[in-house]
Order: C-alpha cells, then structure tokens, then sequence
C-alpha cells in the first residue's frame, strides 16, 4: 500500500455556513488521515500567490476576492492515492453536476463557492502543502 498526501482547503462559503465539521467527519468517514489541520485568512498575496496557476483565466479575480471573504481551514490528508481519491471525494467542480455523496454536491453552492479545494497532481500536492505547512507541521 503506498500512501500519499494531497492539500485541502475548506474555502470560506463552508466554514460560513458552519460545515466545517461535518467536512472533517466526512473525510475520516471516507477513510482520510488528517496529518494536519489549521485556521486562517489569507491575505490577497497569499490568494493570488495560491491561484497564480489560473492567472489568465476570467474568474481569477473574483475568486481571489472569495478566498479572502472569510477564514479557510486548510489541511494535509493522507491516504491511498490521496490526489485521485479526494478529488473523486469532493466531486466536479461545479456543485450541479458532482455525484451524490460527493463534498461539493452535499455543501458546496456553485462553480465558484464549491466548499473545498484539492491538489490536482501529486507534484502540485507536495507544492501546495509546502505553501501552508512547515515539515514541523506534519504528524509525518
Ligand atoms: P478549485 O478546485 O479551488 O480550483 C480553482 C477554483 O476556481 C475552483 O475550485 C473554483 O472555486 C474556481 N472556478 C473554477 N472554474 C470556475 C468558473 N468557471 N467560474 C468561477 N470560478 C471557477
């Protein structure tokens, strides 16, 4: 068994509306390991430094201004193939069209308020979780 890491980020929408909770229980549920676990704000740099991936694309502003409308919980999950495993966990990007008993159909709102972010590519994880966490920060 060869188990890997991915970032997730409880973006703003849900820890408004109080699901940040039931997105942890979920996760265990769902057989991840939460390495680690922290509260905060990103400053617009931090947003625009995260996102610079999607630099050109038209709802780069706007979704910069979202990530820094209110606290996210950002966190280290580990499990098999975590990259491929949480992002069928969280389901399609846009809420409407994810499957039942995905994160994003059952507490994200639209295409851009979708409750949680997931590393897309393993190297993207290991970049991602270095952006956030120091090797200190890590159970391993
Ligand atoms: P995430 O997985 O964090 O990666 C990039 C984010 O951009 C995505 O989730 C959404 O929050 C947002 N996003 C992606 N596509 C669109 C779109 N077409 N319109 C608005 N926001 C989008």
């Amino acid at each position: 068994m060869s188990l890997k890491k991915t970032l997730s980020i409880i973006k703003p929408d849900a820890i408004k509306s109080k699901y940040h909770g039931k997105i942890v229980d979920f996760l265990e549920n769902k057989g991840f390991k939460i390495l680690a676990h922290k509260k905060l704000k990103l400053s617009k740099p931090q947003a625009e430094a995260f996102y610079e991936i999607h630099k050109e694309r038209p709802f780069y502003n706007d979704l910069v201004d979202f990530m820094i409308s209110g606290e996210v919980v950002v966190q280290v999950l580990e499990a098999e193939n975590a990259v491929l495993y949480y992002r069928e966990v969280m389901g399609d990007t846009n809420p409407e069209k994810a499957g039942n008993d995905t994160l994003r159909k059952l507490y994200g709102r639209n295409i851009q308020c979708n409750a949680v972010h997931g590393s897309d590519s393993d190297d993207n994880a290991s970049k991602e979780i270095s952006f956030f966490f120091n090797k200190l920060e890590l159970i391993n």
